[in-house]
């Protein structure tokens, strides 16, 4: 075992002599990681589903640079290509952090009227986009394929049939100019993003909240993320997008979005919704219960009003049922914080630093109030912009950036094999430490200073 990592490290060292001496620890993690850990995880129940299984299986199971590197002595771009879910996504980023060119095509109309994403009819709408969408950011970077340094792609975790069609255009883009081809981890490529235009640098608390995740990471380095906690049930994006699917939200724009605008014109103590798991201090989620309460307050309300099921709610009812389903929801996502800033308190260092990401991210509401939480226990907050939290091709082309720089890269094979479960390990960190985030750094300033 010993001389299998001993011979990543040697290979990283050989391949890309400029990485730093953490950079070259992460690399001999995920070589440490794949001789110890198997690839999948089994016997999670459900009730404490924390994402897709065990690992950070693409740098633990790729040797390095299976397809080449680009040159890193000078700045290249990559392709960045996202069809994960419901976005079809394409970017160029160059190696220094600058987007060239960026394209979205959204499905919130091909789905709207079904009330969820539709596997099959994602697919085909990723189909139809994905040549223009790619064309478009080329055209936008002033650049061809042949310019480009290297092509990327989300590879997982995501829905199989949607995934493939971004990964096989990335796949046959490489094949046909010969670039190196990177495969990105989806929810990775959320939490590097907020590096991308920010200095934040590992370890770093992130809170991920998307459609399909709600977790809190605890991000060590490329390749090297663990799970503090993560939902039970549903998502928070996903209790955003069925609490507006209940108040007949318009989804033209997608149910969360159209949720925040709503709540604010409503009054977020105007009815009362339970706060989840507020006797639990730990670090999962759990909306499936705040959902159901607000089934039940909608229910009331058109009793109250003489309404049948029909009958849509007055405004004012609509605007008060959102804001004060969001304020719960994000005096939960607060909940949790506070829990988590203390249980990774020692590792955090001097300067603990929180980033908010994920498609929900791009709410400002949550925006605001995380970032007076994480001031009120003295951390720093980085949120990349809102564009750059809901799905997008920037973040996977910056995924790529970040591996390639490790040395790393993948296979180029045009049926390139996607990976709808793609796990994280669990964070091993010991229950919650009893220092306070406040004393904590103020010791080590004091430290510091001395
Ligand atoms: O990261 P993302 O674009 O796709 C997934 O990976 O799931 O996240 C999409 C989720 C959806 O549930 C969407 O309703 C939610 O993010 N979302 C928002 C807002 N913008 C997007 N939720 C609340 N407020 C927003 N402004
Ligand atoms: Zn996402």
């Amino acid at each position: 075992m010993r001389s299998a990592i001993m011979l990543f490290a040697a290979a990283a060292r050989a391949l890309c002599p400029r990485v730093t001496q953490p950079a070259r620890r992460s690399i001999i993690r995920a070589a440490k990681s794949k001789v110890n850990k198997p690839r999948y995880a089994t016997g999670m129940a459900k009730a404490v589903y924390r994402g897709e299984g065990l690992g950070a299986p693409s740098y633990d199971s790729a040797p390095i640079a299976l397809s080449g590197l680009p040159d890193t002595t000078k700045p290249y771009a990559v392709l960045g290509i996202e069809t994960s879910c419901d976005d079809t996504a394409a970017a160029v980023v160059r190696s220094d952090g600058t987007i060239l060119g960026e394209s979205v095509a959204s499905q919130h109309e091909v789905h709207a009227k079904y009330g969820g994403i539709v596997p099959g009819l994602a697919k085909e709408a990723h189909e139809l986009a994905i040549d223009a969408v790619v064309d478009e950011a080329l055209q936008q970077a002033h650049l061809t394929m042949s310019d480009v340094g290297a092509v990327a792609a989300t590879v997982g975790p995501g829905l199989e049939i949607c995934l493939r069609v971004g990964a096989r255009k990335a796949a046959h883009l490489a094949s046909k100019y010969q670039k190196p081809f990177l495969h990105c981890h989806h929810l990775e490529a959320h939490c590097l993003v907020a590096r991308l235009q920010t200095e934040l640098e590992f370890p770093y608390l992130a809170l991920l909240v998307s459609g399909g995740h709600c977790q809190l990471l605890w991000v060590q380095g490329v390749g090297d993320c663990s799970v503090l906690g993560g939902t039970l049930d549903d998502a928070l994006g996903e209790a955003y997008d069925k609490a507006a699917r209940m108040l007949q939200l318009s989804s033209a724009t997608g149910g969360g979005p159209a949720l925040e605008r709503a709540a604010l014109r409503g009054n977020a103590t105007a009815v009362d919704l339970p706060v989840p798991m507020k006797k639990r201090k730990d670090c999962d989620f759990s909306y499936a219960g705040l959902k159901n309460a607000l089934r039940g307050r909608v229910a009331e309300k058109r009793i109250e009003r003489g309404l049948s099921d029909e009958d849509t709610l007055p405004d004012q009812d609509v605007y008060d049922l959102a804001a004060s389903f969001q304020s719960v929801a994000i005096e939960h996502v607060e909940d949790r914080l506070r829990v988590a800033f203390k249980r990774v308190v020692g590792e955090a260092g001097a300067s603990p630093t929180l980033a908010l990401v994920g498609g929900v991210a791009a709410n400002a509401e949550l925006r605001r109030r995380v970032a007076s939480v994480a001031s009120q226990a003295g951390w720093r907050l980085v949120v990349p912009p809102p564009r750059l939290c809901t799905d997008n091709g920037v973040m996977v082309a910056w995924a790529a950036v970040e591996k390639a720089s490790l040395g790393f890269s993948d296979e180029i094979d045009e049926e390139v094999e996607v990976i709808p479960r793609w796990p994280f390990r669990e964070h091993s960190a010991p229950e919650p430490v009893k220092i306070a985030v406040k004393l904590a750094s103020k010791a080590e300033r004091a430290t510091a200073a001395a």
